[in-house]
């Protein structure tokens, strides 16, 4: 497929026409912006993470029957999908009270909602994006009554599939937002991007944002925190491997080590002036929130050294295992 002329420059995708006049080839950026454009960086690495991570999930849900304008990666950062018109309107769902909801309604960020919210926002920059009714979505001929319902029960299909799919892997979905377009035969898909970028992400265990607000809030850096995302979308442990080695305390005698230098001295080599024998412990340790020293020393010293004999040193590497 040949990549065609610039049809859209967007915050954090372009947008390119191809040579089939149904798919558009889409190109991630690694652009981040907050506050509506004022806060603006470049993230390298942000662009593939979100590419990769849109791509898994418009997947997902295509498996259970959500239909997007998802139609192939191409590559790290690029994707191809179906030409639809964008509805202008942003589609936010929330499980729990967080970002705008708690400050307009003064509800602590954490609060769970009774049930899941559906809310409206008129994409208009020059507007800034205004919360929205279904009647003014009407009066504006933005959608009809008919598209409404259909983009509220499509919007609870993504909630359900997409809270049991993060749950899975640890991860509450707190809120986020989707866009809609329209086919050429008029049929409604899902578009745009599902990404840490556009959900609020976090850890079911610690409740750290695994999401945009570590950017919008100046948390720290994003490109772990989405990769730890992606990792754990594609069934990936991070693993460490850790080497324990045990042995006498130099105070204690060691009768086995006592023997072997006697036995190396009978062979000739009369240097050797200290034997002492240990033992040896591989370990592969799945990450986890707890500490890794503090979990490898308590076992040593309930398990594997006689901490009154023994002493051992331990050496902690990473190793990703799919
Ligand atoms: P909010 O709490 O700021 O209204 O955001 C609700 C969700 O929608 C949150 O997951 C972030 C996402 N979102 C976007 O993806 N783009 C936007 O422009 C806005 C305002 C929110």
């Amino acid at each position: 497929m040949e990549k065609g002329q610039l049809l859209y420059q967007g915050k954090a995708k372009e947008l390119f026409q191809t040579d089939q006049p149904d798919l558009i080839w889409v190109e991630y950026l690694n652009q981040a912006t907050a506050l509506n454009g004022a806060k603006k960086d470049q993230i390298k690495g942000k662009g593939e993470l979100n590419n990769q991570i849109t791509s898994l999930l418009f997947q997902r849900l295509d498996e259970k029957g959500i239909r997007s304008h998802f139609v192939e990666q191409i590559s790290e950062t690029e994707q191809i999908i179906q030409a639809v018109d964008i509805i202008p309107l942003e589609v936010v769902v929330r499980n729990i009270a967080a970002g705008s909801f708690s400050k307009r309604l003064a509800i602590p960020e954490g609060t769970p909602v009774k049930f899941p919210i559906v809310e409206f926002y008129f994409k208009n920059d020059e507007l800034d994006d205004p919360m929205i009714i279904e009647d003014h979505i009407k009066v504006l001929d933005i959608a009809t009554d008919e598209e409404i319902t259909t983009l509220k029960t499509m919007a609870l299909a993504v909630d359900e599939a997409l809270s049991e799919l993060f749950d899975e892997i640890g991860i509450i979905l707190v809120d986020f937002k989707l866009e809609f377009g329209r086919t050429k035969e008029g049929t409604i898909l899902l578009a745009d991007e599902i990404s840490p970028d556009t959900c609020r992400l976090w850890d079911k265990v610690t409740n750290e944002h695994l999401d945009k607000d570590i950017y919008r809030r100046d948390l720290g850096d994003l490109i772990p925190v989405y990769q730890e995302v992606l990792n754990r979308l594609k069934g990936e442990k991070k693993m460490y491997f850790v080497k324990v080695y045990v042995t006498y305390k130099d105070s204690v005698l060691d009768p086995q080590g006592e023997a072997v230098k006697g036995a190396v001295h009978r062979l000739g080599y009369d240097t050797i002036e200290d034997v002492r024998i240990g033992k040896y412990f591989e370990i592969k340790v799945a990450k986890s929130n707890r500490p890794i020293e503090e979990m490898i020393e308590e076992i040593c010293d309930k398990l594997l050294a006689n901490v009154n004999m023994e002493t051992y040193r331990y050496e902690i590497s990473t190793m990703e295992e799919v």
